[in-house]
């Protein structure tokens, strides 16, 4: 199996729009030690031909012109695309505006909770995707799902689980309580297995807090792609540039007792990368400490083009 980070920056992407924070700032400038990333997606397949999204960002159209096996074949006919499925983790604008890029008559299956097709339902401009040739098919939690394109099946079988987190910044109802309405399925993680060799990888990359459910299912998987928004659950505030913490945005963070690097000590993971990081984390710049203490703590950085086999 083929996994490829398409885009490996959270909500915003590096940089940010209109971000003039230090690691914005030194990356749009060049500064050595820092990569430009586009928002959160990964692209996998099995045998290099069929392949499907795991979230499709606002930047997907930039994604696949970046990834010459996304594009059109030279070889194929006037219209066509290797990109067969998409599979959605969350309703968050990073992860389904992509979806309008893959209008133009093109057949595809979109997979998602129920939550999240509903919010999609509920959006009259997703209509572009041709209901007649993009078909949407609900992931059920905690049952595989054999991942299938209009010309059949893809070999690559996903189990969804509901883990900890909110719904979508732009769903939170507030007159709701605390989770602001979410409900199970608001927030996915994905086990993706190949189904010729079995072999499995996790895609998490929306996680309020690795509870003990989350940790006995992670335990000892060959690879787990995580949720590294932040470094540590105030950068935000501390920088000056959101008045939120991780927690209140429903996402873990990476260093301190409630981070993601603790949570995983002890869960024989044989390798973690982190993926949907921030441009206020700190990692994103190679030479400073968080990253130097993330990567001796046995984590590696996401970064947009990496490939991982499996
Ligand atoms: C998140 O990951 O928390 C969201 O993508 C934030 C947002 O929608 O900007
Ligand atoms: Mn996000
Ligand atoms: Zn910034």
């Amino acid at each position: 199996m083929i996994i490829r980070i398409l885009g490996s920056a959270a909500g915003g992407g590096f940089p940010q729009w209109n971000c003039n924070c230090r690691n914005c700032a030194d990356v749009r400038a060049g500064k050595p030690g820092f990569r430009p990333r586009t928002q959160s997606s990964l692209a996998v397949s099995r045998d290099g031909k069929s392949w499907v999204l795991l979230n499709a960002s606002p930047d997907l159209r930039q994604q696949i012109n970046d990834t010459p096996a996304l594009g059109s074949l030279a070889e194929g006919s006037l219209r066509n695309s290797p990109i067969k499925a998409a599979v959605l983790t969350n309703g968050d604008v990073d992860h389904i505006i992509g979806l309008i890029n893959l209008r133009e008559m093109e057949p595809l299956t979109v997979y998602g909770s129920d939550r999240v097709l509903a919010t999609i339902a509920a959006n009259a401009v997703f209509n572009v995707l041709d209901k007649g040739k993009v078909a949407r098919r609900e992931l059920p939690l905690d049952q595989p799902t054999n991942l299938a394109g209009a010309d059949g099946p893809l070999g690559i079988t996903v189990t969804a689980f509901a883990v900890p987190g909110k719904v979508a910044l732009y769903l939170e109802d507030a007159s709701k309580g605390a989770n602001f309405g979410s409900e199970a399925g608001d927030t996915i993680g994905l086990e993706v297995r190949d189904e010729a060799t079995g072999k499995a990888f996790y895609y998490v990359p929306g996680c309020a807090e690795v509870d003990a459910r989350l940790g006995e299912r992670l335990k000892g998987a060959a690879l787990v792609l995580f949720d590294g928004t932040l470094y540590t659950d105030d950068e935000m505030l501390q920088a000056g540039l959101m008045p939120k913490t991780g927690k209140r945005m429903g996402h873990i963070s990476i260093s301190g007792p409630d981070g993601s690097i603790a949570a995983f000590a002890k869960l024989g993971v044989a390798r973690k990368i982190y993926v949907h990081i921030n441009n206020s984390n700190p990692v994103l710049n190679e030479s400073s400490e968080p990253r130097k203490a993330t990567e001796a703590a046995g984590w590696e950085v996401g970064y947009d083009g990496m490939e991982v086999r499996l």
